[in-house]
């Protein structure tokens, strides 16, 4: 049974906005947060519960926020602190919750500590990251590569080491080892919950802990000794005595890297960590070594890597739900069909996964079915890893078509594109130039058409969030895997008690058959939600059909 009072995150729905992405109210072609507050009733409407709100905080805008030069301040592209205090005031007397981003694992090369660090060997602040001699030779202290390419270490003329950066440059990694350190972050995480937010998803937060000895990695790959590391569990429990448990907060970690297993461990109530994480599993199907190696989703592979999420956190930890952030390509452009199936396959998608045991996520755009951009010049994307990869991969070999197509399928930009608003000149995303360009879809991709239309994706969106808080058996029901071995219908069992849900979604364009033994089944159930509006045979799942049997 879910306590509903303390563990109201296991009802909830949250809903991811991307700032610089959602709406700009000052013409300068950059999202705010006045223009957050203008969308609230919007929100509101979808149903959802708390606002998951991406980095607002002062920072060089070398990775849209995730590089923070001020934990205490907001970025004046985005507003004051008197405005993010009034969104939280008013997603309060909406009776939704605001969670802010926490990035801890790296600050700015901007932010003072960094500024201090790097002045002289020293310096109180020097431990405050990761600072190494390079090798007898002068190469870097390890052969790690940084996630956004290049090594992930940085040579400092003035003092003679390398630091830690595993994203960019301007990126450099706290030292976690550090107590003094440690408790700047708890101080600053109490200085928001004071505030009065409702939690923090923390960025990368499986990578705080480095092993201490820092091998070296096989082709430069340094994540086994940066990804749960050998500390990460005894700081998150620090972090939750400190903090956590003092409020009445959710807390989500992004976590590559970790498996079932190490969710579990995270996640248990008993061990006094965070309520839930982000896994990548997923999300790394459609590719082979990194993400930009295309490979064709096998849907057996995704049917049973939920199974093994589902089946496996019931019970002692607890899900996310996700298909979509602003790393992530568009859903519906992924795993769906956005060119004569968009509305069909959108809805299948949001089925399959909102009948999950988790806490959904839906991002900025989602509930629209907005789809991929393909821009056809290199510069007008924006995306730091985007154009660095673009280099990388052109020196060892990659044609510019290659290149495109990867950015296309899988660049973060395609989740950045402004949101769409209406059919006006940029989506009504902005009166002034947008930062990124909108995607042209727009003209029949917008919340004001979706708004007006009683058949919607937004309304479909509506209706799973209904659902979830109407139907303890979303919530609280085990899962079993149905049709394992159907190449193209992912379908499953949720049961809770004497009550059983059939979920059968076809990820494809063709009709597609249901088994046997389930057509008994669900014949004499009832449609508790359908994307498909006729009465039909039940025996046949039409292309992209998602529906939800009580039997
Ligand atoms: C994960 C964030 O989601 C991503 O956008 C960011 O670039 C990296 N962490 C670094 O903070």
């Amino acid at each position: 049974m879910t306590n509903q009072t303390h563990e109201w995150w296991k009802k909830s729905v949250v809903y991811q906005i991307y700032p610089k992405s959602f709406n700009d109210t000052n013409g300068d072609g950059i999202g705010d947060i006045p223009g957050i507050i203008e969308k609230l009733d919007y929100l509101k409407e979808l149903g959802i519960d708390v606002i998951w709100l991406s980095p607002v905080y002062d920072s060089p805008q070398e990775d849209n926020g995730y590089d923070i030069r001020n934990y205490r301040q907001v970025d004046d592209l985005f507003g004051s602190m008197e405005d993010l205090e009034q969104l939280l005031d008013e997603v309060h007397q909406r009776g939704m919750k605001l969670v802010m981003d926490l990035v801890v694992n790296h600050t700015s090369d901007e932010h003072p500590w960094f500024v201090e660090s790097s002045k002289s060997t020293d310096n109180p602040y020097r431990d405050y990251y990761i600072w190494k001699d390079g090798k007898e030779n002068g190469d870097p202290p390890t052969n790690w590569n940084s996630v956004f390419g290049g090594p992930a270490w940085q040579y400092d003329e003035q003092t003679g080491q390398y630091y830690l950066h595993i994203f960019a440059k301007k990126q450099p990694d706290l030292n976690w080892e550090n107590p003094q350190l440690r408790k700047e972050v708890y101080d600053m995480m109490k200085f928001w919950l004071d505030k009065g937010m409702d939690g923090f998803r923390m960025d990368v937060i499986n990578f705080i802990s480095k092993d201490p000895s820092y091998p070296e990695g096989l082709d430069g790959d340094g994540s086994p000794y940066f990804m749960n590391g050998p500390r990460i569990h005894e700081f998150l429990q620090e972090m939750n005595n400190e903090v956590l448990s003092h409020y009445d907060v959710m807390t989500v970690g992004e976590m590559p890297g970790a498996s079932p297993e190490d969710a579990r461990q995270y996640t248990d109530p008993e061990n006094e960590e965070l309520n839930m994480i982000f896994t990548f599993e997923h999300m790394d199907l459609d590719s082979e070594g990194d993400k930009w190696n295309l490979k064709p989703l096998n849907l057996i592979e995704l049917k049973e890597n939920f199974e093994k999420w589902q089946t496996k956190l019931h019970g002692t930890g607890w899900n996310s739900l996700y298909w979509n952030n602003h790393d992530q390509p568009r859903i519906v452009s992924r795993f769906g069909n956005d060119e004569s199936y968009r509305e069909k396959s959108a809805k299948m998608l949001a089925i399959c996964l909102h009948m999950m045991q988790g806490t959904p996520y839906i991002y900025q755009g989602e509930e629209l079915g907005m789809t991929n951009a393909r821009f056809e010049n290199l510069e007008d994307y924006q995306d730091i890893e985007l154009l660095n990869m673009y280099e990388e991969k052109k020196a060892e070999g990659w044609s510019h078509e290659e290149l495109m197509e990867a950015i296309y399928v899988k660049g973060r930009d395609n989740a950045r594109t402004p949101m769409q608003w209406n059919s006006q000149e940029h989506a009504g995303f902005t009166s002034g130039t947008p930062w990124l360009q909108v995607n042209p879809a727009y003209p029949e991709i917008n919340a004001e058409a979706a708004l007006q239309d009683k058949n919607s994706i937004f309304y479909f969106y509506q209706r799973l969030i209904q659902l979830r808080k109407e139907k303890d058996i979303i919530t609280d029901g085990n899962f079993e895997l149905l049709m394992r071995e159907d190449p193209v219908v992912f379908a499953y069992k949720r049961t809770n008690g004497n009550e059983t849900l059939v979920v059968l979604c076809n990820f494809s364009d063709q009709q597609a058959g249901v088994a046997e033994e389930l057509i008994q089944t669900i014949q004499a159930g009832s449609v508790v939600v359908s994307n498909d509006q006729e009465q039909k045979n039940r025996g046949v799942l039409e292309p992209y059909e998602g529906v939800v049997y009580s039997v």
